[in-house]
C-alpha cells in the first residue's frame, strides 16, 4: 500500500471514530497535508509546536505544575509534553483518578500552554515499570516477556491477552475523560502512547506464547499489507523480506526476531489508540528509541518504531497519526530525513537539550517540522536578570514565535530551508538552495586567527519576498551567490538589518556593514546570540 494509500485509510479509520463518538474532526485538533507539508490544525488554524518534554518525575503532583509551568510559558514555549502514568490514573482496578492530570490541565490554561500527554502505559524505555502495581504483581494474568533463559523480566509480554484488555480500558477512560474536560478548550493537543516500547534482550521474548506463535507462520495480513508496501520499504527490510517464506525466518531471515517483535509491538499499539480514539479521536503518535551505530537489536528496543521496519507499523497499524524519532545522536538530520515519509508530519518528541537550539532551528526551516522538544525542559530557567543570558533554546522559541504567521505560510509554499553545524561536523561548510541563491554556511571564525568562535551553529531561512529572505541563527558565517540552476547573473548584497518583530510590526536593531558584513560579502550571524536578520539580496547581470 503507497503512503497515499495509508493517508485515505487514517482518513477512514478517523471517519469511523468520529461517528461513533459523534465528535466533529474538523472541531478536534488533526493534521492536514498543505502542499504536501504536514500540518497540525488547531481550532481551525495551523499550529507550530513549540515544545519541550519534561522529565520523567516532574508531573507527579498538581504543586509541581503550579511550579513548572509559569516556567515554561517565561521560556515561550507554546506546548509542554507531560507523562501521564497508567499506575497513576488507576492505582486500582477500575478505579480511575484523574484529579493530577485536571490540575494540570488547569494550570496550562493559566499560562496559555497547550499539553501533550505521554500515555506510560505498558511500555516506558521497553520496561513496564509504570503499569500499576496490581497489574505488575500478577504475572499469571498480565503474563511477563521471558529472556533467553526462561526468566520472567520487568517487561510485560505483548501476548498478555488480559494485559491488552486492561491497558485498553484505561486509555479509553482516560480518553473518556478528556473529552468530557477538554473538548471545547482543547488544551491538549495530541497524544503519545506508550513510550520508546521494544524487547530489550538478545533475541526476542521467549515466553511459550510468543514461541508458539514464532514457530508457526507469518500471518498472511502481515505479508499481503508489506508487499503492497513494497515501494516504501526501508534499506534493511528490502534486505530480508522473502514472501515466498512461511515461516518467521524463511520470510524475514536473520531480521526474523525483529519483525516479529515490531508486529506484536504494532499490533498491540494499534489496539490501544483504537480503544482511546472511540472516545476522543485526538492524534496519536508513537515515538522511537534510536539505534546506535553498530548496536543489535534487544541492545535498543527492538520492535520500537525505529525507521528499519516502520513498514510494520504502516501496515498493521492504520489509526496511529505519526511516527517521531527521540534524537540523542549527533546526526540529527540523518535520524530527521529517515522519518521523513509523505503523510508523516516530523514531529521531535525528545532531543537533546544541549543541541536543541540549532537542531530546532533545522527541523522547522528543513524538514518543515510540526513541532520540536527538547528533553528534560524544566532543567531550565529564565534568567533571573535582564543582564543575565537567556538559555539559547528561549531565545530559538521567542523568534520562531514572533514569526510563526510567516513560517506556517512558508513550511507549506517549501520557502524555508535549514543548516545545523558543529566543530565535529563531518563538512565544514552546507549549502541550500532558494529562490534562485544559494547560501553557503559554515562556523563562525575570527577573522585574524581563523579560530571558531563558535563550536555549533545553526540557521533557519525563510524566502519572506522575491529576493528578500529572513534568517534566524547563529554561530554562522553565510556567503550568498546566485544559483547556477536559476540564471548566470552575479549576487549581491542589498542590505542586512537586524530585525525582530511582534504581531506584524518590525524593529529594526540594526544595519549590519562594514566590518559587520566582511566589507558586504557576508552575512555573520551573531557567534553566540540567536538573533533574527533580514537580509536583501540582488542579482545582475555581469
Ligand atoms: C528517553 C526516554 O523516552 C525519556 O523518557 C527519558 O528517559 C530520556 N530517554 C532520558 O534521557
Amino acid at each position: 500500500m503507497t503512503n497515499m494509500v495509508r493517508s485515505a485509510s487514517s482518513a477512514l479509520v478517523c471517519l469511523i471514530f468520529l461517528s461513533v463518538s459523534g465528535i466533529q474532526a474538523a472541531d478536534l485538533p488533526h493534521f492536514r497535508a498543505e502542499n504536501g507539508a504536514e500540518q497540525l490544525l488547531v481550532h481551525g488554524k495551523p499550529f507550530l509546536i513549540r515544545g519541550g518534554e519534561l522529565g520523567n518525575s516532574s508531573a507527579g503532583t498538581p504543586e509541581q505544575a503550579d511550579a513548572i509551568l509559569p516556567v515554561m510559558a517565561r521560556l515561550h514555549l507554546n506546548t509542554v509534553l507531560m507523562p501521564v502514568a497508567w499506575e497513576q490514573v488507576e492505582p486500582k482496578e477500575e478505579i480511575f483518578d484523574f484529579n493530577i492530570l485536571d490540575h494540570w490541565i488547569d494550570a496550562a490554561r493559566q499560562h496559555r500552554l497547550h499539553l501533550v500527554l505521554l500515555w506510560f502505559g505498558s511500555w516506558k524505555n521497553a520496561f513496564s515499570e509504570y503499569a500499576p502495581e496490581w497489574v505488575k504483581a500478577d504475572e499469571k494474568r498480565f503474563p511477563r516477556a521471558q529472556s533467553v533463559h526462561g526468566v520472567p523480566l520487568e517487561i510485560l509480554s505483548t501476548f498478555g491477552t488480559e494485559t491488552l484488555r486492561a491497558e485498553s480500558l484505561a486509555f479509553r477512560a482516560l480518553m473518556a475523560h478528556l473529552r468530557e474536560k477538554d473538548q471545547e478548550e482543547q488544551t491538549v493537543l495530541m497524544v503519545q502512547v506508550e513510550n520508546e516500547m521494544g524487547y530489550l534482550g538478545p533475541g526476542r521474548d521467549r515466553s511459550p506464547e510468543a514461541d508458539r506463535q514464532f514457530a508457526g507462520p507469518v500471518p498472511r495480513e502481515l505479508v499481503e499489507g508489506l508487499t503492497a508496501r513494497r515501494a516504501d520499504f526501508s534499506p534493511e527490510l528490502a534486505a530480508h523480506f522473502n514472501p515466498q517464506g512461511s515461516t518467521w525466518r524463511e520470510v524475514f531471515g536473520e531480521a526474523a526476531n525483529e519483525v516479529f517483535m515490531t508486529w506484536r509491538y504494532a499490533t498491540w499499539v494499534e489496539s490501544v489508540v483504537q480503544a482511546g480514539k472511540r472516545e476522543y479521536p485526538l492524534p496519536m503518535y508513537v515515538n522511537a528509541q534510536l539505534p546506535s551505530p553498530m548496536e543489535r537489536p534487544g541492545e535498543y528496543p527492538s520492535g520500537g518504531p525505529h525507521p528499519y521496519y516502520l513498514a510494520v507499523y504502516r501496515a498493521v497499524a492504520p489509526a496511529i497519526d505519526c511516527y517521531s524519532p527521540d534524537i540523542y545522536w549527533p546526526e540529527f538530520e540523518y535520524w530527521v530525513k529517515r522519518y521523513e515519509m509523505r503523510g508523516n508530519p516530523i514531529f521531535i518528541p525528545e532531543a537533546k537539550i544541549d543541541s536543541a537550539p540549532w537542531n530546532a532551528l533545522y527541523a522547522y526551516g528543513a524538514a518543515k517540522a510540526i513541532g520540536f522538544c527538547p528533553f528534560g525542559i524544566d532543567s531550565l530557567q529564565p534568567p533571573a536578570s535582564p543582564a543575565d543570558p537567556e538559555p539559547a533554546i528561549m531565545q530559538v522559541y521567542a523568534a520562531i514565535s514572533g514569526l510563526e504567521d510567516m513560517l506556517i505560510v512558508a513550511q507549506a509554499a517549501g520557502r524555508t530551508r535549514g543548516v545545523v553545524l558543529h566543530a565535529n561536523s563531518p563538512r565544514a561548510t552546507q549549502s541550500v538552495a532558494l529562490g534562485g541563491y544559494v547560501f553557503e554556511a559554515s562556523l563562525s571564525r575570527a577573522w585574524s586567527t581563523g579560530t571558531l568562535l563558535a563550536n555549533d551553529g545553526g540557521m533557519l531561512l525563510l524566502e519572506s519576498q522575491p529576493d528578500e529572505f529572513l534568517v534566524v541563527g547563529s554561530g554562522l558565517t553565510v556567503k550568498m551567490s546566485r544559483d547556477p540552476d536559476s540564471d548566470t547573473r552575479m549576487a549581491g548584497i542589498a542590505s542586512i538589518e537586524e530585525v525582530s518583530r511582534a504581531g506584524a510590526g518590525w524593529t529594526i536593531t540594526a544595519r549590519l556593514n562594514g566590518d559587520q558584513s566582511n566589507q558586504g560579502r557576508q552575512l555573520n550571524t551573531d557567534p553566540k546570540k540567536i538573533r533574527t536578520y533580514r537580509v536583501r539580496l540582488y542579482s545582475a547581470f555581469q
